[in-house]
Formats: C-alpha cells, structure tokens, sequence
C-alpha cells in the first residue's frame, strides 16, 4: 500500500492513463466541506461541481475501470444544493458516461431539522465511454430469499394479465443498487476511523472493492482520509493507493494501517 500527502487532482494529472483499475473515495462536501488547497475555505456548489468535474474526468482517464464517489448534497438556510447531480449532469452534457448511483443507506443519527432526517449519500458511478467495466455481483452476494424458480405476472395495457416465464433456480441474488450498511461507533471496521471527520465504514468500501476489482488489482482512493479503502483492499488481497493533502491524514492512515497488519501477524 502507498500513501501520498497530494492534492489528489495535481497529483492524478501526473498518472497515465489507465494505470489504476478502480478509483474509490468520498470528497469533501459542497458548503460543508473544506477543500484544503490553498486557503483552507468552504467551497460553494457551483464550485464544488466544477472542481469535481475535473478530478472526476482525470480520475476516469487513470481509470481502467469504475470511478466511484461516496457523497451528498448539503441543504444551506432550507435549501438543497444539488452538488451531485449538478456534477452527473454536467458530467452527461460533455458527453461523459455514468451509471444510475447507488444508494448507501446508512442509518444516520437523528437530527431535528424540519424534516425526514437523511439516511443516506449517494455512490455516484462514472466510466469512460462504450466499456462495461467490471462487475462481479457474485463476490457478495447471497443465497434468494424466495423461491426465485416462481414465475411473475402482471396486467398488461389491456388488462390482460401476464405471466412471465419461469426461472431457472438461482444460487445467488444479485445485490440492489441501496446498501444498507450502518455508521457510528463499532460499525466503521476501526476506531481511528473516527479521526477523520466524515468516514466511510469498511463494510461499504469493502463491498464495492469486490465487486468492482478482482484481487491483485492497485485500487485508488484520492481522499484516503482515515485509510478504510486501503484497509478494506488489505483485507480483499487488493494493492492500494491513497492520496490525501493533509498531513494529519496521511499519519492516520499509515496508523490505521499498521494497527490493522500488526492484528493480522
Ligand atoms: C470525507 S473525507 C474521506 C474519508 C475517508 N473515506 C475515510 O473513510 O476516512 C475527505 C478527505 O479528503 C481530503 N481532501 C480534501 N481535499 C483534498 C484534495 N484536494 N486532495 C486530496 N485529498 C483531499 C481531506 O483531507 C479528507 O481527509
């Protein structure tokens, strides 16, 4: 595993194409997060879009396989900013192409604004044009739930109802596109996640990582933040990168790192 103090768009420019087969990292937020270049400051959604666009676009070029973000739109004075689909459709208009995102439901903490209290971020999925990267679903799959031999049916315009063919039986579910993994203290797969201020669980970067590389891939993540990719790639026999342009989180996932080779000894 390697970990590199960068800024992750400076430092992808300098890869040549196709030299990682996975990228996978969650940025930091629109209004919410800070983007720590230059002078330490919140950026806006509009800036947000544009500067994600360019990683997002370097990303996919360094790329041979899926680029893959962990994120959410913030809300400012009762007002959603549309960070994440500002950048899929800014990303579509210049002819980029994506797959329909995933949702991680998390389980989040209450909270008392005026309303539904959120309980999940986006996974925004991006590759280049014309390739079917990978995507291996048995890797975490499991066994149906159902007979899955029953056929379906259903009332056609006419009202005449429908019969689908019957299956043939399958071992394996294929895995839904919302992932139910919990955060918080015993679910994010090491305590020194907790050192950084928004980290994702092992679980989720984890079932990502198998299903989108096949072991002895190098898998990238540009905002390594408290090292749960690394880890997770650690534990999926997977070589990593990870990028992080604070020092601190560079110490912390080289920590993390460490802890997680020394328990394996
Ligand atoms: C949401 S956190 C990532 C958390 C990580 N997924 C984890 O599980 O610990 C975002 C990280 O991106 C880093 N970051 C912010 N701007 C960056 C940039 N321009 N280049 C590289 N890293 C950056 C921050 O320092 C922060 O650690």
């Amino acid at each position: 595993m390697k970990i590199i103090q960068a800024d992750c768009l400076e430092w992808m420019r300098k890869q040549p194409d196709n030299s990682v087969d996975l990228v996978i990292g969650s940025p930091p937020y629109a209004e919410k997060g800070l983007r720590y270049k230059g002078n330490r400051k919140v950026i806006s959604t509009d800036e947000w879009v544009d500067w994600m666009l360019e990683v997002t676009k370097e990303a996919v070029r360094i790329s041979s396989g899926w680029v893959l973000w962990v994120v959410n739109g913030s809300v400012k004075n009762g007002q959603y900013l549309p960070a994440c689909e500002g950048l899929v459709w800014e990303w579509y208009k210049q002819g980029g192409e994506s797959e329909r995102s995933c949702i991680w439901h998390k389980n989040s903490l209450p909270s008392n604004r005026a309303w539904f209290i959120n309980d999940w971020e986006f996974v925004l999925a991006f590759k280049k044009p014309n390739t079917r990267p990978l995507f291996n679903w048995k890797s975490v799959a499991l066994p149906p739930k159902r007979d899955s031999t029953l056929a379906f049916s259903h009332r056609d315009s006419r009202g005449i109802r429908m019969s689908t063919k019957k299956s043939l039986p399958n071992k394996l579910a294929r895995p839904r596109d919302v992932i139910r993994v919990t955060v918080g203290g015993g679910h994010m797969g090491h305590k020194l996640a907790h050192e950084n201020e928004a980290p994702f669980p092992l679980k989720l970067a984890k079932h990502f990582v198998k299903v989108c590389s096949n072991p002895g891939d190098l898998v990238l993540d540009p905002f390594v933040g408290s090292g749960t990719t690394l880890h997770a790639c650690n534990e999926t026999e997977r070589k990593g990168i990870g990028i992080d342009v604070r020092k601190s989180q560079v110490h912390l996932s080289k920590k993390r790192l460490k802890d997680v080779n020394m328990r394996k000894c």
